[in-house]
């Protein structure tokens, strides 16, 4: 079956991840939910799947998955967690693995993750662990999931001493993105989710960074081909970096631009919602690009464009902006330190040359740091 007939070109974007025998396309388009029975069909061993999600995805589009796969003559059950960051621990995923062995999956079987990064990684790290592995459906529907968190194969849940410490990576056999499904996204969550999009650009793609300079606006404001075309130009980077390095032994670690600084500022509010993810990736970026050009990589002019791109789209680029009694820059450095992408006792941080222009890097001085 050829998808593209299925879904013209001018409708929906095919993205493939090349990993072998782990390879799977990512199909992103708005109204796709609705294929959902057509695309998986030809994945499934028999008609018969779960689908995962939280409370609030459960009362927005679940109906329409749910009739989309009956429509193909699958059946389905659902598992319904609570939201939240929360979820991502051990007795939630005891819960969750119970009640898809309760619903009769099998090896063969495929799971459905449908929600945001919190579903993905949960569902996905339980379709890993469920009986020595079974498959599973990415259907993402925040911005972060449908740009980053669905792609790639990590899966985890959090430790009490850490984010995402117990995981293991598990390929989706697909992912179907439904740009539609961001229209009831809070405001917040979207623009959270945009600073990945915006990372892409950062790390390796300058054209792209001109277009979101021009089109952020139509995006914003729910612009369908905007949309697509931004979800998918992200997915292709993060689809090119994960087929060149899987599971993390070098360039994947670019992926990490702004997160080592942003990762201080979760780590000090405790994760709780006061700072999200990508507001704090934002800020990341931002101080990223700043010690660049304090260090003499990077063009003075480029991180004030980084930034008011940034601000532009209600993202912080200043410590400044995002209100709180933050540790001392000393303190600050010294949680950045137990972010979990040391090697022996090195911080990795990626700056850059320029836009588009991305690196790593070991040997950053504490001193410069600070
Ligand atoms: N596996 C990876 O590679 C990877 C990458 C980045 C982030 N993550 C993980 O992703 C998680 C964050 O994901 P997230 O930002 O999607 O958060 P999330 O899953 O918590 O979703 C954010 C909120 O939006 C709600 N929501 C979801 N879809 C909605 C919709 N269409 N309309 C209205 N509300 C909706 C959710 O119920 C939730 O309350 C973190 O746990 C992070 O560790 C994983
Ligand atoms: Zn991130």
């Amino acid at each position: 079956m050829s998808i593209s007939t299925h879904h013209p070109a001018d409708i929906s974007r095919l993205v493939r991840v090349a990993l072998g025998p782990r390879s799977y396309d990512i199909h992103i388009g708005a109204g796709l939910i609705d294929s959902a029975g057509t695309l998986m069909k030809p994945l499934l061993t028999r008609p018969k799947t779960v689908i995962v999600c939280d409370e609030v995805v459960a009362g927005l589009p679940l109906a329409r998955l749910r009739a989309a796969l009956v429509a193909s003559g699958i059946e389905t059950a659902e598992i319904i967690l609570p939201p939240g960051e929360q979820s991502k621990d051990f007795a939630t995923l005891e819960r969750l693995c119970d009640d898809l062995l309760a619903a009769g999956i099998e090896r063969n079987d495929l799971i459905i993750a449908f929600g945001g990064g919190v579903i993905g990684d949960l569902a996905g790290f339980a379709a890993a662990v469920l009986r020595r592995g079974v498959g599973f459906v990415q259907v993402p529907t925040t911005l972060l999931a449908q740009v980053d968190s669905s792609v790639g194969g990590k899966t985890a849940i959090n430790s009490k001493r850490g984010k995402n410490l117990i995981g293991a990576f598990h390929q989706p056999a697909t992912v179907i993105c439904d740009s539609a499904l961001l229209d009831t996204l809070p405001d917040r969550q979207l623009r959270a989710g945009y600073a990945e999009v915006v990372k892409y650009g950062l790390i390796s793609d300058r054209d792209f960074f001109d277009w979101l300079e021009t089109n952020r606006a139509a995006l914003f404001a729910g612009d369908p081909a905007a949309r697509r075309h931004a979800i998918a130009v992200s997915c292709e980077a993060k689809a090119a970096i994960v087929a060149a390095d899987e599971r993390e032994a070098g360039v994947r670690a670019l992926l990490n631009l702004g997160h080592t600084f942003g990762h201080a500022f979760e780590a000090a509010t405790q994760y709780d919602g006061r700072v999200l993810h990508g507001e704090a990736v934002a800020l990341g970026m931002a101080m990223a690009f700043r010690l660049s050009t304090a260090l003499g990589l990077c063009a003075t002019t480029v991180p004030e464009r980084v930034a008011t791109h940034l601000k532009a789209a209600g993202l912080p680029a200043h410590i400044r902006d995002l209100a709180n009694d933050w540790p001392d820059a000393g303190n600050l450095v010294k949680i950045m330190g137990q972010d979990k992408k040391v090697v022996a006792g090195r911080l990795t941080l990626v700056l850059a040359r320029g836009i588009g222009d991305a690196f790593l890097t070991r040997d950053v001085a504490e001193a410069d740091l600070l």
